[in-house]
Formats: C-alpha cells, sequence, structure tokens
C-alpha cells in the first residue's frame, strides 16, 4: 500500500526552484534512497513532506490523506518522523530525555507520558547501543554519538515514515554497516518506511534501499530499482561529472 505520494511538488525560494514537480509514491515499509549532488534539493524536499515548507505547488498525501498545509507538529503525530542533517539536542537535557522527548511528541504522542516516554527511551537506548551515553547530557556527545541519538530519538517517535537526512555521515564504514543492519531490522519489524538521503555514502544506499529517487537541480530524474538506479548513465553523468564512456580517458 502507497503510504506517501506527491504529486507535482514545486517548492521555490524567491526566483530559486529548489525542488521541481516532483511526484513520488513511497510504500508502506519500503527502503528508499534518496540522491543528488549538493543543492539538488533533497533536503527541501524532506522538509516540504514533514511540513517545514509548504509548497507553492502540488500535493503531500500521506495514508491517503492530503497534509500538504499541515505544520509538521500535526504530521509527527500521523507518523511521520525525521533527523536532521546537523543534529540538533536538546544540549543540557540527558541523552535519555532527549529520546524520551521523541517519544513523547511521536506518533503515540497522546498516550504516553513522562514515566512511558522515559520507558520508551530506555527501551531504544539498549537498542543502538547508546547506554554507557544514557545520563549524559546530550552536549557532551560526540558528533557520530549525536547521530545515533538522532536515530533513536527519531525511532522512539514510533513513525510510519522515517525521513533520514544524512543520519549517517561522518561514520565510520564499521559503523555504518552495523547502523544499516540496525535500522533494516527495525524497520522491518515494526513496518516502518524509510527515506534516507545518503549521498556522500553509496554504500548505505547499496545496503539500505530497495529504490533510489535521484534529484537534479530539483528535479527527478530517476525513480529506479537500487541496481538499476546505480547503473543509469544519467547517476553516472550527476555524480561524476563525465558520461560513463569518458571514464577510460
Ligand atoms: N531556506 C532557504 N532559503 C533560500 N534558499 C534555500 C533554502 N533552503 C535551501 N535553499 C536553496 O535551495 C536549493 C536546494 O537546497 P537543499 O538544501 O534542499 O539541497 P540538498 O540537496 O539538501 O543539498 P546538500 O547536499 O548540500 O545538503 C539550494 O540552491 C539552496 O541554496
Ligand atoms: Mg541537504
Amino acid at each position: 500500500m502507497v503510504l506517501l505520494q506527491l504529486e507535482n511538488v514545486t517548492k521555490r525560494f524567491g526566483g530559486l526552484v529548489a525542488v521541481n514537480r516532483v511526484s513520488l509514491e513511497i510504500e508502506e515499509g519500503a527502503f528508499v534512497g534518496i540522491v543528488g549532488p549538493n543543492g539538488s534539493g533533497k533536503t527541501t524536499l524532506f522538509n516540504v513532506i514533514n511540513g517545514v515548507f509548504f509548497p507553492e505547488e502540488g500535493k503531500v498525501i500521506f495514508r491517503g490523506r492530503e497534509i500538504t498545509r499541515f505544520p509538521s507538529f500535526k504530521r509527527a503525530p500521523l507518523g511521520i518522523g525525521r533527523t536532521f542533517q546537523i543534529p540538533r539536542p536538546f544540549a543540557s537535557a540527558t541523552v535519555r530525555e532527549n529520546i524520551a522527548v521523541g517519544a513523547m511528541f511521536g506518533s503515540q504522542g497522546h498516550q504516553l507520558n513522562v514515566d512511558r516516554s522515559l520507558e520508551v527511551a530506555d527501551e531504544i537506548i539498549k537498542r543502538v547501543d547508546l547506554t554507557a551515553h544514557r545520563d549524559k547530557p546530550a552536549g557532551a556527545l560526540t558528533p557520530v554519538e549525536k547521530k545515533l541519538m538522532e536515530i533513536a530519538r527519531a525511532l522512539a517517535m514510533k513513525p510510519r515514515l522515517l525521513l533520514m537526512d544524512e543520519a549517517m555521515a561522518g561514520m565510520h564504514p564499521n559503523d555504518i554497516d552495523q547502523m544499516v543492519a540496525f535500522i533494516k531490522r527495525v524497520a522491518s519489524e515494526e513496518n516502518i518506511a524509510i527515506v534516507a538521503m545518503v549521498e556522500h555514502i553509496m554504500r548505505a544506499v547499496i545496503g539500505l534501499a530497495e529504490k533510489v529517487i535521484v534529484l537534479h537541480q530539483g528535479s527527478k530524474i530517476v525513480d529506479a530499482p537500487t541496481r538499476e538506479a546505480l547503473q543509469d548513465p544519467r547517476v553516472v553523468e550527476v555524480y561524476l561529472g563525465r558520461r560513463p564512456e569518458d571514464e577510460e580517458c
């Protein structure tokens, strides 16, 4: 079943078209990678899906319901969670408290009190192996640990759709492999669709995604199963700035 649908979505900043007539569908429980060079509109697309920005044109439909102009705080309870490209923890709150906030404002928000939210946080902390850091202030974590906490916080929201904006950038390849395996497991156990933005780490795209969507200058240029997408000459050109036939030169 289709979980998320975008219909001809356009988002402009002044004269700049950051997202240009993008249509796409994300199936329930799917893993989709969004790739594209710097400035191609990936973060803006996420922001349109999660309600940070409203598009000038087009529709955002989640579980059959049009949410184009719902603010973010009304989308999280519907089951749309995200991580940020630049983690923004509450620095003086503990790791546990930061993750509990995710649980409190997520899709179970109206059902969870503080104690239950802290319990959910503890379960997730164990699963992502942050136990040693549980009671530290979030501001004391390393950048990689902050990314991990960001993922934990998003998972605590119990989303149906999780948008991951470069959630694994800067991680060691071994940690990425572990993280990918972990996310895949949790997502399939909990039927979470993941849309992950992973352009700087093709390795993670391959490990994570069944389908890859490629953006270029705000437009969707490829939407295909991963293997096919990565062999697409347009992808090679966008990434490497040359055509595949030039490679031997
Ligand atoms: N808040 C904003 N105000 C004005 N222009 C913006 C804003 N956010 C993004 N842009 C512009 O929109 C275009 C798309 O940016 P976006 O951040 O979505 O790209 P991206 O694919 O996420 O890039 P990166 O790989 O660098 O994270 C860029 O030209 C960017 O400068
Ligand atoms: Mg970005």
